[in-house]
């Protein structure tokens, strides 16, 4: 798997300042995951850290990043010497990680997007319950494969969009868009397509004894801010979706 995130690393990094991601993303992300003080947490796919550092902020007794990107994980580290928080970052391929310890919470948000065969996404499961304690949490969020391609285009005032080429089949690439701001530069990435019933099938196989699909919710601060009317096209048609799966 190609480390595509190098060539965008940067420009990722400042999407994460998009209203969306507080209001929406992070917002429906941390209620899922709950307190944190004092869990050991797997973050997965952990790019340059952004929700590493605030599990450490928000109380979590040890954090561990995992990453296949060098630029993605070069920026975390730079900013763990800028600021020790006693993160540890690794370089490496979620679908080759084996078992690297016991955590109370394995989380990532978009990895399993990236699978492109039901095959991929298994190992990646494999491995994310291999490192968690019995009675641990999986907790995710992830491009929402049952959005309708029609309503594809409805995110765009929130600085994204999607597309594809090809009808939504096992593995069809989903082209995320990034728009942000009139200023800077589009950039682009590939999510792939894999059904819920595979994402179902896959989390059973490995061993998850309950999984919980849950719909993206916009913060109260979001509404205050921006009035409930500006959010309802994300909600009409969720490009987002979390997930929650028990061992
Ligand atoms: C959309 S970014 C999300 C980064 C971070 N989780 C966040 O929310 O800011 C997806 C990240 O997944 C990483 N990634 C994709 N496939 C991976 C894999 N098989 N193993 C580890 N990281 C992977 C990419 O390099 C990229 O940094």
């Amino acid at each position: 798997m190609t480390a595509y995130y190098d060539s965008i690393a940067q420009q990722y990094k400042k999407s994460k300042l998009l209203p969306f991601r507080l209001h929406i993303e992070a917002y429906t992300y941390f209620n899922l995951l709950g307190n944190l003080v004092g869990k050991s947490i797997l973050d997965l796919a952990c790019g340059e850290g952004f929700y590493t550092r605030l599990f450490k902020l928000q109380g979590a007794a040890r954090v561990c990043g995992v990453e296949i990107s060098e630029k993605m994980i070069e920026l975390a580290r730079q900013e763990e010497i800028r600021q020790p928080q006693d993160i540890e970052y690794i370089l490496g391929d979620v679908s080759e990680l084996n078992k690297i310890g016991n955590f109370d919470l394995v989380v990532a948000s978009y990895l399993l997007n990236y699978a492109q065969t039901r095959e991929q996404l298994l190992k990646m499961c494999q491995n994310i319950f291999a490192n968690l304690k019995p009675g641990g949490r999986f907790v995710t969020i992830n491009n929402n494969h049952s959005q309708c391609p029609s309503s594809y285009l409805t995110t765009e005032k929130y600085g994204f969009i999607k597309s594809i080429d090809s009808p939504l089949v096992e593995g069809t690439p989903i082209k995320y868009t990034f728009t942000m701001s009139a200023n800077d530069k589009k950039f682009s990435f590939d999510n792939y397509y894999l059904s819920t019933a595979i994402y179902e099938w896959a989390f059973r196989s490995v061993g998850f004894k309950e999984i919980r699909w849950q719909k993206p919710i916009v913060s109260p601060q979001g509404v205050e801010e921006f009035g409930q009317e500006f959010w309802q096209d994300f909600l009409n048609c969720v490009p987002i979706v979390g997930i929650e799966c028990l061992k």
